[in-house]
């Protein structure tokens, strides 16, 4: 499962000291004769050698007065202070910086508990996450540089483990996000969540219901913008977690045989064509679509005596639960949501193109529906194709590459991209001197897919004929005959 290894480097730390929001921590420290650190993923990340945008620094006192102090000193700000939970943040350079005061209670931000009681480092680090996330750099004068790792952090990170520094049922109740980020974790860094954290996880997964669908999907899609997501979304299934907020996407999982005729497992299908698309892109929202692609399949499962499985409508019902799901997770509701609507109502479309025989038509009609998403598609398309038959598969990719050189000619050629149907309502109102009705939309229809067809080309000189002649076909005369050109062009 381990897919990256970081090599841990505590010299990488000698650096940060040298750098200027690091000394003038550590000078107001001795100033004030305060204990200061620098904690959490900036310590991680800095010994793996990851790059970090934001770093945290905990005193042992009043956080806010801190960073006021190291502020002025930096000429940095404003300071934002968020008074509650007694931090204080400012911008320096890129970096985002944040000091708090230590406390006993948990630590987290969005705890519904932010009363905290003061207390040490070593009682601010017990109530943190994970061991990997509770190092801290000290930068007092009596230890500058020394790290301060009672939890074996060091080691864990050496050895790529996700642990809690106190028992685990207690970390996660003090905020059961921290469930989804042994995942993330594990997924971003290719580390192994430890067995009794993970059992912690299974007992406790049902406790991720009092957490904001917010917090949720920030770290799902963090997830999902890994390099290899279906190592996270296998490990949020196994824990149980993926059940709590995302029940559609678990029914995927399992193939079901009836008189010897199987069908495959939706829920690995969905992850490797996820995994596909992952290698192509980095677009957040085409990989809902891959991830929801499939999402209808349990649902509209039939055996067909003589045929075997089949999941016919699939793509509309699926695009129909897309909102649901969206709202749900509070997912974005607008051009996002549509875009993967679009996804999955299309994604067999190509699919079925790559099965038949490929004709301008069609091609033309998908470039049609597809508008701009064509490329998205195609990309989902091809991570579609994940037949464990070698000979279909090499004849669906043969395929897709036809469709693709097509869908290059017929662009080219008719342009039908974002198609604007050449002769418009108002063209033909005129021509016939008729008002508004019916038969408008339907001579509208025959131009629109005569042009589809390849029947005429996507051009007003041959449109306008065809509309004289459709008009007459259902008993109009016009009163143009010559065409009048486009009204103020
Ligand atoms: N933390 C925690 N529990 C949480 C969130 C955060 O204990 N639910 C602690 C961890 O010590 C963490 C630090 O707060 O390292 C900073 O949190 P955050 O910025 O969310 O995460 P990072 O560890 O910095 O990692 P990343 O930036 O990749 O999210």
């Amino acid at each position: 499962m381990r897919t990256t290894h970081y090599t841990v480097d505590p010299t990488r730390l000698e650096g940060a000291l040298d750098e200027p929001l690091f000394k003038a921590v550590a000078a107001e420290a001795a100033d004030k004769d305060m204990a200061a650190f620098a904690i959490g993923g900036y310590v991680r990340d800095r010994l793996i050698g990851r790059p970090c945008k934001d770093v945290d620094f905990v005193v042992e006192g009043d956080g806010i007065a801190f960073a006021q102090a190291v502020a002025a000193r930096l000429a940095a700000g404003p300071v934002h202070v968020f008074k509650n939970f007694g931090t204080a943040m400012f911008m320096f350079g890129e970096l985002q910086v944040e000091f708090v005061g230590a406390r006993k209670e948990s630590y987290s931000r969005d705890s519904r508990k932010p009363e905290v009681e003061p207390g040490t480092i070593k009682d601010d680090q017990e109530r943190r996450d994970f061991t990997m996330n509770a190092l801290a750099l000290s930068l007092n004068s009596g230890s500058l540089g020394a790290l301060v790792d009672p939890f074996g952090g060091l080691l864990h990170l050496d050895q790529g483990l996700i642990r809690t520094p106190l028992d685990p049922d207690i970390t996660f109740s003090d905020d059961p996000l921290r469930m989804l980020r042994a995942v993330r974790f594990a997924n971003q860094l290719g580390f192994t969540i430890d067995p009794d954290t993970f059992a912690a996880i299974k007992r406790n997964a049902d406790r991720l219901g009092i957490i904001s669908a917010e917090r949720i999907h920030t770290e799902l899609n963090k997830i999902i913008l890994t390099p290899e997501p279906s190592i996270g979304f296998i490990l949020l299934r196994d824990s149980g977690l993926l059940q709590e907020f995302f029940p559609e996407f678990v029914e995927l999982s399992g193939a079901e045989e009836k008189f010897g005729m199987g069908h495959k497992d939706n829920f690995h299908h969905t992850l490797q064509v996820l995994d596909n698309v992952c290698e192509k892109s980095d677009d957040l929202w085409l990989r809902w679509g891959a991830i929801l692609h499939d999402i209808a399949k349990p649902r509209t499962k039939r055996f067909e005596p003589g045929h075997g499985w089949t999941f016919h409508g699939h793509e509309d019902k699926g695009a129909r639960m897309v909102p649901g799901i969206f709202r749900r997770l509070k997912l974005p509701l607008d051009e996002q949501m549509k875009f993967v609507q679009k996804l999955v109502a299309l994604h067999l479309r190509p699919i079925a193109l790559t099965k038949e025989e490929v004709t301008d038509s069609a091609v033309r009609r998908l470039l049609f529906d597809a508008g701009d998403d064509i490329d998205a598609l195609m990309i989902l398309c091809r991570a579609d194709i994940t037949s464990k038959n070698e000979k279909k598969k090499d004849r669906y990719l043969r395929n897709y590459e036809l469709v693709m050189q097509k869908l290059r000619d017929v662009e080219e050629k008719d342009r039908v991209r974002n198609f604007q149907p050449p002769i418009t309502g108002e063209d033909i109102m005129r021509a016939f001197d008729i008002q508004p009705c019916k038969r408008i939309g339907d001579i509208k229809s025959v131009i629109k897919d005569s042009i589809l067809d390849g029947v005429i080309h996507n051009d007003r000189a041959e449109a306008w004929q065809l509309m004289l002649e459709t008009g007459r076909s259902l008993g109009m005369e016009p009163v143009l005959t010559k065409d009048p050109g486009v009204p103020g062009s």
